[in-house]
């Protein structure tokens, strides 16, 4: 199987590569245009910026080579990060989507609730619990206010996948962080995963190399085009291109928007809420595919 692979919009691409499940190959698609028919859905239909995940809800999970396997993979990674569910108290996954890290932790034997600003992901994130018997209490809540997660209370926030850079100035990143810092009791801690920004902000990359996988034989790729706006700010066009039998083919475009930060930078607004003991994490460090910002609430 030929596989092409590359970084999504903070998805678990790269553990999959760690982890042997992916070859990360040079490859490009070979598709004759006469043997192929295929349907665009594009920002005609629903797709915007502003509904980007809402939109997506549905299509997530066809980001990762296996969902399932990505929960199971994240969740090997993340549990050695924290204390045992025992001592923990209760994670707050406040950029849930559509669960893979919060049902990972929950399936591990932890407290979890689940908030995200998309309601429509919130719903599957409900359905996905269910689905596996998970007693997770998913909600729609704004990590820049939390407003219906108690105060002082979480042993762990997380934030995983690139949540962070949606949002779109520093005050926002400060104003979330805050609000992950007033809900963590003493000496809890958060987790935020970001991609690594730095040459990316140099390089300003236009379009990122495709992944492939196969589903029973039919051929599913995953490409990303970045926008650049300014000099951090991008729009990112998600296209989900699936091969439904041996000739056609159907494609799904999701337009979302970022504002690149490094890892550094939103460590530095951690000290400056009043997190102590501010660290990032490297995928070295962790084995996680992004690097990972962690601090201590006093
Ligand atoms: C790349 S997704 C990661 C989702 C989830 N961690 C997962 O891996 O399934 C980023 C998530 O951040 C959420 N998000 C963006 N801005 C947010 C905000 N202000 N408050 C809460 N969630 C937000 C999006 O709705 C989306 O679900």
């Amino acid at each position: 199987m030929h596989v092409g692979w590359s970084q999504l919009v903070g998805l678990d691409l790269a553990s999959s590569v760690q982890s042997g499940q992916l070859q990360s190959l040079d490859w490009h698609p070979t598709i004759a245009d006469n043997q192929v028919s295929t349907a665009i859905y594009g920002r005609s239909m629903s797709q915007s910026e502003e509904t980007f995940y809402d939109d997506m809800a549905s299509s997530y999970h066809l980001i990762f080579d296996d969902w399932d396997k990505a929960i199971e993979r994240q969740r090997a990674v993340l549990v050695p990060l924290m204390a045992a569910p025992d001592v923990l108290g209760t994670i707050l996954d406040c950029a849930c989507g559509i669960g893979t890290q919060a049902l990972g932790l929950a399936l591990a034997g932890y407290d979890v609730e689940g908030t995200d600003i998309s309601n429509t992901e919130v719903e599957r994130a409900v359905r996905e619990a269910a689905l596996r018997n998970l007693d997770v209490k998913f909600r729609v809540d704004d990590m820049r206010l939390l407003s219906t997660c108690k105060e002082q209370h979480y042993g762990t926030v997380v934030a995983f996948d690139n949540a962070i850079p949606h949002l779109d100035s520093d005050e926002e990143v400060a104003k979330a962080l805050a609000a992950m810092l007033r809900s963590l009791r003493a000496r809890g801690k958060v987790f935020v995963s970001l991609r690594d920004y730095g040459t990316l902000l140099t390089q300003r990359p236009t379009v990122l190399s495709p992944s492939l996988f196969i589903d029973n034989g039919l051929r599913r790729i995953v490409h990303q085009v970045w926008d650049w706006q300014d000099a951090r700010r991008y729009t990112v066009h998600l296209y989900i291109t699936r091969q439904t039998n041996s000739l056609g083919w159907q494609s799904n475009h999701f337009v979302g928007r970022y504002r690149a930060i490094t890892p550094d930078e939103v460590a530095t607004l951690a000290a400056r809420v009043g997190f102590n003991d501010v660290q990032v994490l490297s995928p070295t460090v962790t084995g996680y595919y992004q690097p990972i910002v962690t601090a201590t609430a006093p």
